[in-house]
């Protein structure tokens, strides 16, 4: 039976050398040669003045309380419609998650219920672009502004996305990317932290390098490096980034080839979603997605099980996406819920993503998109 697998991580078939010349180079720890390379191409990229590679999304994530100095009781507002990092990295400092309804076109965090989330223990949004779709960020900029708070963004699955020609992840003062192996950029586990605004730069180095002043000792503006503020070691290896760097290069490519994928899948689906038997991603105006993820919302939870048991039998693997977390048993001890979650629960229980990997084949996109005919027509 033919099987097709949700991911599949794509090589670009320059990894090994570049991990050899990695090694050559005798630099295999943090901060090598190809660690500069990536972070001098992502901050070019997205026009952020400093970019640090780290060893996940979650540990740049977790680097936001520090670098802010957010306290224990702290409040910040964020989807439930995430994944777990992105309130993780916040309960790890004490922080209270405070999670919003999402809106129910792009399953993004509602920008007109924020405002009611607000109290006088909020110090942070932390929005979530979804599949790599904008939040609306004009609005959430302009709240953050008046009641002066931090924007963070957890722009995991943005590499390529903008926001009325701005690029993801320049947004906040702080953003995470990720290059886990399902994303578009892979480099197994890795991610970056982005750092728009210049007060951080300096610390941001000293917590990534384990609250040490290491990056002045190297470039000589001190004369011994010693622990200086909290911290941890949250920067790859040059290993990981040697591999980073190969996809970088190919980072075009694999773009447009997800695009493709995004696309045939979107105009082959449409007449299904005329019909009303599901509903497909929604792109508002302005906004450039990154082809991420490509998701389909069914009626009900019963119909959506229905389907990935379906997709199963012919050898398909779709898959759903996150518990909210405001209903997992974590999300109930350290978070605080603001109004009804009513479409972060619906969107919970309707939502499955169909098979996407740069290698997919056309005849392998057919199957699929054949089968879910035969679902609905069965
Ligand atoms: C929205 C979001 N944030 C953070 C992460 C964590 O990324 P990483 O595995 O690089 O830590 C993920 C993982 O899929 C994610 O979907």
């Amino acid at each position: 039976m033919t099987t097709i697998t949700f991911n599949r991580p794509y090589a670009t078939g320059k990894e090994f050398d570049y991990i050899s010349h990695a090694i050559q180079n005798m630099h295999i720890s943090g901060d090598g040669s190809f660690t500069k390379k990536c972070q001098n191409w992502l901050s070019e990229h997205l026009s952020a003045p400093q970019v640090l590679l780290t060893h996940s999304c979650t540990a740049a994530l977790e680097m936001f309380p520090i670098l802010t100095n957010l306290k224990a009781g702290d409040e910040v507002i964020m989807p439930s419609y995430t994944f777990v990092s992105t309130a993780n990295a916040f309960v790890l400092r004490g922080c209270v998650p405070v999670f919003v309804d999402i809106r129910e076109d792009t399953l993004n965090l509602d920008e007109n219920l924020i405002e009611e989330a607000i109290t006088e223990k909020t110090k942070a949004i932390c929005v979530m672009h979804y599949g790599g779709i904008s939040c609306e960020m004009d609005k959430i900029m302009q709240l953050a502004k008046k009641y002066d708070l931090h924007v963070f963004e957890d722009a995991a699955h943005c590499l390529f996305s903008s926001y009325k020609g701005k690029q993801l992840g320049s947004f906040g003062s702080l953003s995470a990317v990720s290059f886990h192996e399902t994303k578009n950029i892979i480099s197994g586990e890795g991610g970056a932290l982005i750092v728009n605004d210049e007060n951080y730069f300096d610390k941001a180095q000293i917590v990534r390098q384990k609250g040490t002043n290491r990056e002045a000792f190297l470039r000589g503006e001190v004369d011994k490096y010693t622990w200086v503020d909290v911290g941890s070691s949250y920067l790859p290896s040059d290993i990981i980034a040697a591999f980073l760097w190969a996809q970088i290069e190919h980072a075009e490519q694999i773009n447009a080839k997800r695009h493709k994928i995004w696309e045939t899948y979107f105009h082959a689906l449409k007449p299904f979603e005329d019909q009303g038997f599901l509903r497909l991603p929604v792109v508002p105006e302005g906004c450039q997605h990154s082809a991420h993820l490509f998701y389909l919302l069914m009626k009900d939870e019963a119909q959506r099980d229905h389907m990935i048991e379906k997709f199963r039998e012919k050898g398909i693997q779709p898959v759903f996406h996150y518990i909210p977390l405001h209903s997992a048993p974590a999300g109930q001890k350290y978070g605080k819920v603001a109004g009804e979650l009513e479409v972060t629960e619906k969107a919970s229980k309707c939502l499955l993503r169909l098979p996407m990997f740069v290698e997919m084949t056309e005849e392998q996109q057919d199957y699929v998109i054949k089968t879910l005919q035969e679902i609905i027509e069965s």
